[in-house]
């Protein structure tokens, strides 16, 4: 035969299992045998500049607080977030996202506009701490704040009034702003958020001032550990406003409105059960996409590790190359620390 037939014969007839002298044509394979080889074709790559943690300040504690259901994460205090902080812009992360746990709750979220809140101290502190070397963000949410545990102001009997929440989240931009602030993250899914808060910035001196919007959020069951962290009191759900997670286009949708209204950066949250939405948001806008890694996936791949059912570094960097390879180009992670260290080995 000559090379074409032998060729020819190769695709037509693949080897039998106990072999032949006709190999398959395409072997994939030749590019996996090396680490060389693979990390030359990687299509993927993970960053610690992509990577942004998330920290929680506690007001009135003088030593941090661990998360039980987070191992490895704590309720920090003013000063040991300032070292995480330094830590993050050490290890080149691109910022922080921080979210304040007040001592005192009420029906309106006071605590959230008060310029000594201890969100908005948290922002001032970090920002003196690493001025323009990390992005230091915050969220935008009156959920820690208010003593129902809901993201917004609740009407007399009982529902999430949208507008006047709408009118919080306006101050409460201007309160971070002036803090300091360089992003904040509006995560409320109240309708037209993100326009009130580009327009309070605007209107105060901080049309600087850039947007995170947590634009596709869903109403998880992935945020559990979360509201341990943050010390929530929220009885009930957020179905009224977060996402029903059967849904993809109405993700899209929300993702394409927060655009329009000024969003810098969109984000889909959670990130593992949705990276379909990732993708979708990634392919429709043309702003950076963000996806946050929740704390119950956190949780999830932390005690599978304790447990010793799951080898624990080699699925932390599986997991965050898989939310980067479904389209996210910013990723929210409790990992970002430990993830940077692992991506310099
Ligand atoms: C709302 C907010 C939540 C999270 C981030 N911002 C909780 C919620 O919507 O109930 C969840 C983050 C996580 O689970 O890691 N302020």
């Amino acid at each position: 035969m000559t090379d074409d037939g032998l060729r020819d014969a190769a695709r037509s007839s693949p080897p039998s299992a106990t072999g032949s002298a006709v190999g398959p044509l395409i072997r994939p394979r030749r590019l996996r045998r090396t680490p060389g080889l693979r990390r030359l074709v990687a299509e993927t790559t993970v960053s610690p500049g992509q990577l942004v943690l998330p920290l929680f300040v506690r007001e009135g504690i003088s030593e941090p607080v661990p998360v039980a259901s987070m191992p490895g994460v704590v309720q920090h205090t003013r000063d040991t977030m300032l070292k995480a902080v330094a830590e993050a812009a050490d290890l080149g992360l691109g910022g922080v996202m921080l979210f304040g746990i007040p001592e005192r709750k009420d029906a309106v979220g006071s605590g959230a506009v008060d310029p000594s809140g201890i969100l908005n101290l948290a922002i001032n502190d970090a920002v003196g701490e690493v001025g323009d070397a990390l992005t230091v963000m915050s969220d935008l949410c009156l959920d820690e704040f208010t003593d129902h545990g809901h993201c917004g102001l609740l009407t007399p009997d009982g529902r999430v009034d949208n507008d006047r929440t709408l009118v919080a989240y306006a101050e409460m931009a201007q309160a971070q702003a002036d803090a300091g602030v360089d992003m904040v993250g509006p995560s409320g899914m109240m309708d037209g958020q993100v326009r009130v808060v580009r327009d309070a910035l605007d209107a105060n001196g901080h049309a600087d001032v850039s947007i995170l919007a947590y634009s596709a959020k869903y109403a998880s069951a992935f945020f559990g550990p979360f509201r341990e962290a943050v010390s929530s009191s929220l009885e009930g759900d957020r179905r009224t406003y977060q996402q029903d997670s059967a849904n993809a286009v109405e993700g899209v949708r929300e993702a394409l409105l927060d655009v329009e209204q000024g969003a810098d950066i969109v984000m889909v949250k959670p990130a593992l059960g949705y990276l379909d939405v990732v993708r979708r948001v990634r392919d429709a806008v043309d702003v950076p996409v963000a996806a946050y890694n929740v704390s119950g996936e956190y949780a999830m791949v932390e005690a599978a590790a304790a447990n010793g059912w799951i080898d624990r570094e080699p699925a932390i960097l599986e997991v965050l190359t898989s939310i980067r390879r479904a389209g996210a180009d910013v990723v929210l992670t409790y990992w970002a620390v430990e993830a940077a260290r692992l991506l310099r080995r």
